[in-house]
C-alpha cells in the first residue's frame, strides 16, 4: 500500500494481528508518519464512540462498531489495506473525543484539588469539563461569539426562568448595557433622559452606580439596613420625585431585597427597575430567582461568583424591544442583530431607510445607538456552559456553609460582637460571602481583627465601596447626586463591616476552623 493512498479518518484492515491473540484488525487511521500508521482499534465490543456506515464516505462495515478512543499504537504501512474512510464529522467527533481524554488526564494531574493554605474569601471550582469545553472551542478557531454563546445565551435565561439573555464580557458591562438601553429613543417617552433620577444604595459595587453617572443621569442614595445590608424600603418612597425613572438595586452579597416593595413602589410611580443581580445568582424571593423580577436584570461571571467564565456577565430581560435595545448598545451600537459570522438575518440587508442615510444603506452599518462592544467570547461561554450544569450544587453548597457559618457563630456566642446576616422570611439567599458588621460597643477595630484573620490564613472583603460617595472617584469629580437622610448605616458599613467566604471550594474542616479562629481572637484580648 501507497502512503499516497492514505489520508486521516480511513478505516483499514490489518493483515496481520496487531496483539497476539486479539482478534480485532480493523483501525482507524490517525496519522501519517512515513511509513508508519498512528492508528486506534476499531472493535464490536468495547467502551467508546460508535460508528455506523452512516458515518463513512466510502466503504461499509455492516455492523455497528465502536472507536477505542484510548489505545493508540503504529503499524507499518505493508500491513494494511484501506476498506472505507470517515465523513469529516464524525471524524470531528473522535478526534475531539481523543483530545478529551488527554485533556482529563492533564486536569488529574495538574488541576484536581489543589489544597490552599488558606481560605480566601472567594474561588472558582472548576473541572475537567470546564477545561475540555475551552479546548472544544478553541478546536472551533471560531475566537469571538458562536455556537457556544448562542447555546448559552439560550440554556442560561431557560435556567433563570427569563425569556432573552445577551451574554457580555463582565457583569459591570452588564449593568452599563442594562442602564444605557433604558436611554434608547425606541422607548419613546419612557426613556431615561439625562438629568433623570434613579434610585440606588451608596453601600456596594461601584458600578451598580457608575453607569447611572455614565449617562448623565443622577444616582439618589438611600440608606441600607445593617444585617440584610439592602435598602431601607421605608426610605423607598422618600426619594421619589417627579424626576425619578428607575431604581437600580443590588441583592446585596446574595441577600434579596424586598422584591414586593420595590416593585409595588415602582409601579405606583411608573419606574423602571434594573436588578443587579451579580451576587445573588440562584437566591430566591418568594420561591422564585431574582434577577427575574426587574425589567432588567444582571449577572457576573468573574471568578467569585456563583459560577465563572473567568471574565463574562449577562443582561437579561422578558421584552422584546429591551433586548433588541441591549444587543444595540453590546454590539458597536448597530442597528442589525445578525450573531457575528451571519449576514442579512432580516432578509432585507440593503432595503432599510434609517436615519439621513441613503436608502439601501447596508443594515449591517447602520447604527442607531452610540454603543460599546461588550461582546463575551466562545471560550468564555463554553466555560459558561459546563459551570451551568453545577450551579444547582454550587447554590447548595454555599448555602450549607453559610448555614454552618452562622450555626456556628451563634453557638459559640460569637453574636454578642457581631450584627449576625439578617434576610428576609420570603428570601432564599444563595449566598455571596458571611457578612458580619461589628457592634459598636465591640472593644476592638475592623482593622486589628482583619489583620488577624488574614494573618491566620482566613481571606477577608469589605462591602466593596462601603459608602461610594466618600470614595475618591466621588470627592474628586464634580458628580453630582442626591442623598436621602444622612446614610447613617452605609457609613457604619464602611467602618464596621466585612465578609468572609462560603464558596463551594470550603469544606467542613476548613468552616470549623474559621469558626476557631475568631473564638481564639477573642480569648486572646
Ligand atoms: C453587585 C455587583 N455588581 C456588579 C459587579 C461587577 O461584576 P464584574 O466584576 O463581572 O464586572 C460586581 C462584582 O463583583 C458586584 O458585586
Amino acid at each position: 500500500m501507497q502512503k499516497s493512498d492514505l489520508k486521516i479518518g480511513d478505516i483499514i484492515l490489518a493483515k496481520n494481528p496487531i496483539i497476539e491473540d486479539f482478534s480485532y484488525n480493523l483501525l482507524l487511521v490517525l496519522d501519517l508518519r512515513g511509513n508508519e500508521i498512528l492508528c486506534t482499534f476499531i472493535n464490536n465490543h468495547n467502551n467508546g464512540l460508535e460508528i455506523t456506515d452512516d458515518d463513512l464516505e466510502e466503504g461499509k462495515l455492516g455492523d455497528k462498531r465502536i472507536i477505542e478512543i484510548r489505545r493508540l499504537f503504529t503499524i507499518h504501512l505493508n500491513n494494511c489495506e484501506k476498506i472505507a474512510r470517515l465523513k469529516k464529522d464524525s471524524l470531528d467527533k473522535i478526534l475531539r473525543a481523543l483530545t478529551k481524554y488527554t485533556s482529563n488526564i492533564y486536569f488529574k494531574v495538574f488541576h484536581n484539588k489543589k489544597p490552599f493554605k488558606r481560605i480566601p474569601a472567594s474561588g472558582k471550582v472548576l473541572d475537567e469539563e470546564d477545561l475540555f469545553n475551552l479546548i472544544d472551542a478553541s478546536l472551533d478557531m471560531w475566537l469571538t461569539a458562536g455556537r457556544f454563546a448562542e447555546e448559552f445565551e439560550k440554556e442560561f435565561p431557560k435556567f433563570l426562568g427569563r425569556r432573552y439573555c445577551a451574554l457580555v464580557n463582565s457583569g459591570s458591562s452588564a449593568n452599563l448595557i442594562a442602564i444605557s438601553a433604558l436611554t434608547s429613543y425606541k422607548l419613546g417617552e419612557s426613556r431615561l433622559k439625562p438629568g433623570d433620577e434613579v434610585i440606588t444604595v451608596a453601600a456596594g459595587f461601584p458600578t451598580t452606580i457608575t453607569p447611572i453617572v455614565q449617562n448623565g443621569l443622577i444616582p439618589v442614595f438611600v440608606d441600607v439596613e445593617l444585617g440584610t445590608y439592602n435598602i431601607n424600603i421605608e426610605q423607598l418612597e422618600n426619594a421619589i420625585t417627579e424626576k425619578t425613572k428607575a431604581i437600580f438595586l443590588a441583592h446585596t452579597l446574595g441577600n434579596p431585597f424586598h422584591v414586593d416593595k420595590v416593585i409595588e413602589v415602582a409601579k405606583k410611580h411608573d419606574l423602571w427597575v434594573i436588578e443587579d443581580n451579580c451576587d445573588a445568582l440562584g437566591s430566591k424571593y418568594k420561591g422564585k430567582f431574582t434577577g427575574t423580577f426587574g425589567d432588567i436584570s444582571t449577572v457576573s461571571f468573574y471568578p467569585a461568583h456563583h459560577m465563572t467564565m473567568g471574565e463574562g456577565g449577562a443582561v437579561l430581560t422578558d421584552d422584546p424591544l429591551l433586548y433588541e435595545i441591549m444587543l444595540s448598545f453590546r454590539d458597536w451600537g448597530r442597528d442589525c442583530w445578525c450573531p457575528p459570522g451571519k449576514d442579512n438575518t432580516c432578509g432585507k440587508r440593503f432595503n432599510w431607510k434609517l436615519g439621513n442615510l441613503p436608502y439601501g444603506y447596508d443594515h449591517k452599518y447602520i447604527y442607531s445607538h452610540l454603543g460599546y462592544n461588550l461582546k463575551a467570547t466562545d471560550f468564555q461561554a463554553a466555560v459558561g456552559l459546563s459551570q451551568l450544569k453545577k450551579l444547582p450544587n454550587f447554590m447548595e453548597k454555599r448555602k450549607e456553609n453559610f448555614n454552618m457559618l452562622y450555626e456556628g457563630f451563634k453557638k459559640e456566642g460569637l453574636d454578642k460582637y457581631f450584627i449576625l446576616p439578617q434576610w428576609l422570611i420570603e428570601a432564599e439567599p444563595s449566598w455571596f460571602g458571611f457578612i458580619l458588621t461589628i457592634k459598636d460597643d465591640a472593644h476592638f477595630k475592623r482593622k486589628d481583627l482583619l489583620e488577624y484573620l488574614e494573618r491566620n490564613g482566613i481571606g477577608t472583603r469589605l462591602l466593596f465601596a462601603g459608602n461610594m460617595i466618600r470614595q475618591p472617584a466621588f470627592t474628586n469629580n464634580d458628580i453630582k447626586y442626591r442623598v436621602i437622610g444622612d446614610l447613617k448605616n452605609t457609613d457604619r458599613i464602611m467602618i464596621n463591616t466585612f465578609w468572609i467566604g462560603v464558596w463551594p471550594g470550603i469544606n467542613r474542616d476548613r468552616l470549623s476552623s474559621i469558626i476557631e479562629i475568631f473564638k481564639n481572637f477573642f480569648i486572646s484580648r
